[in-house]
């Protein structure tokens, strides 16, 4: 069996090199490549398709055809041309998707993949059009829909137009319907993402989210062999490194590592750890912050969406006065991750992401794998994930509530550690997630389907309508 991830956005290297350091490189790239080792392992052909990149500013994607070290023989990494050889924003992508699928016809030629799967709005209009030339089959994973993003962003029809200068909605949330509708499955991470996401509005007549045949629940998994709390070689050198910068002490941690987005609220855990001394005089708080090692000095060094993010942070801490309790770690690689929440699990720490929402909830099911107590938003995935009471759930627009429950999860330490342990373990790895896929692939191989034409990407009349109904309704 030969199968395509269609993931034209941010790209995939041997290493790594550029998780998080930019949004088209977030954990979608990691879902992708870990559901791909998986189905190789279980000997399938996997091809990750995606953009060719010639750009010095983005070394380590101008090869075509690459592949991971660990998988030299089922796994490819397909890189293919469009829209020049600099990197581009996936917003910028839109009109070079056409030249992308025409470039992916030629590569393959006669030997075309048994079955596609495609990924975010733009792998999604890839598969309908390769599907449209071919009449091959395909799931679709939204990841992130952008009618969730746009109602998020306070779209109105007054700020509309620029808006969607910025984000491309009207032909994401086109690209998104002509995916639901021609895809054989679609794949959400949790039942709470089928229902209220795929539920929205601007969706509908697309697809219908009580259509048990159309979904899948298939969750995400943890990358055992890296994120454990098994000791692991390079762990020494990370431990050392830490403990220089934590001092002689051997103090508990808040710990908060995610991308500077604001949608990630960090700002919501830094309040609670300013205006709690309870919290202060039982943890310090620990910023993991990619790219400098010291954010006071050094935060012009970062983008400039980061730097919005991180300045209200940093004046929140001299203002409150805690420069002294918090530490700044400049993490580069997910081992060094693993290796440091490991670090920190021996200090019972708590892991803490207090996103307004997430889709689904990567980050903690890693931190909780490595042994640190979790406590995550209460809005999206982590609810259910957590939902067996193995990890403290909290609103992440309310101080007091997030205060509460780190107060709680410095509480319970190591039993919760082990309860969060557990459940991810159970229910949460790559293999599974990959069986998941597997089943759908085969039921969707050989399917009989009339590809239909593709039209011209346009939403903007169903977007303004959309928009002018709410603020009537307002
Ligand atoms: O990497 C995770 C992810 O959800 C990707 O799917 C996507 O690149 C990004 O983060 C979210 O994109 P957006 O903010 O446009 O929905």
């Amino acid at each position: 069996m030969h199968i395509a991830f269609l993931n034209p956005q941010g790209n995939f290297d041997r290493v790594d090199s550029y998780l998080t350091e930019h949004p088209d490189f977030g954990g979608q790239l990691v879902y992708v490549k870990e559901v791909s080792m998986a189905l190789a392992s279980m000997g399938v052909q996997v091809d990750i398709v995606t953009r060719h990149i010639d750009d010095p500013d983005w070394s380590g994607f101008s090869k075509q055809v690459d592949c991971y070290t660990t998988h030299q023989d089922l796994l490819r990494i397909v890189r293919i041309s469009c829209g020049g050889i600099g990197f581009l924003e996936k917003e910028k992508l839109w009109p070079h998707l056409p030249e992308f699928i025409s470039n992916v016809r030629a590569f393959y030629g006669s030997s075309l993949p048994d079955y596609l799967t495609a990924h975010y709005a733009d792998g999604g209009y890839c598969a309908v059009l390769l599907q449209h030339s071919t009449g091959l089959g395909f799931t679709f994973t939204g990841h992130s829909l952008g009618a969730q993003k746009l109602d998020k962003l306070g779209m109105t029809t007054a700020n509309m137009a620029t808006l969607d200068q910025r984000f491309h909605f009207s032909q994401r949330i086109d690209a998104e319907r002509l995916s639901m509708q021609r895809s054989d499955t679609i794949i959400t991470s949790t039942s709470q993402e089928r229902f209220e996401q795929y539920g929205h509005t601007l969706y509908v007549g697309a697809v219908d989210t009580g259509d048990d045949d159309k979904f899948r629940v298939i969750p995400p998994g943890v990358n055992t062999k890296i994120f454990s709390d098994a000791r692991q070689e390079g762990d020494a050198d990370t431990d050392a490194w830490l403990q220089n910068i934590c001092g002689d002490d051997t103090a508990t941690y808040i710990v908060v590592s995610s991308r500077l987005d604001e949608k990630k609220n960090i700002a919501g855990v830094v309040t609670a750890y300013a205006t709690s001394p309870n919290i202060q005089q039982r943890a310090r708080l620990g910023l993991f912050i990619r790219g400098v090692e010291d954010p006071f000095a050094e935060i012009n060094k970062l983008p400039e969406a980061e730097q919005s993010v991180l300045r209200p942070i940093l004046a929140q801490i001299e203002a409150a006065d805690i420069k002294d309790k918090v530490d700044f770690f400049n993490i580069t690689s997910q081992r060094q991750l693993a290796a440091a929440y490991r670090f920190f699990a021996r200090r019972h720490s708590i892991f803490a992401l207090t996103s307004f929402y997430e889709p689904f909830g990567l980050a903690p099911i890693e931190a909780a794998a490595c042994g640190l107590v979790v406590v995550a938003t209460r809005n999206g995935g982590p609810t259910e994930i957590f939902g067996d009471g193995s990890a403290v759930l909290v609103d992440p627009q309310n101080t007091g509530a997030i205060v509460h429950g780190l107060l709680d999860a410095l509480q319970r330490g190591a039993g919760l550690a082990a309860m969060g342990k557990q459940r991810v373990l159970s229910k949460y790895t790559w293999d599974q997630t990959a069986r998941g896929y597997l089943r759908a692939i085969e039921r969707g191989i050989g399917a009989k389907r009339s590809p239909g034409t593709v039209p011209d990407l346009d939403a903007a009349a169903r977007i303004s309508d959309y928009l002018h109904a709410a603020e009537i309704a307002n």
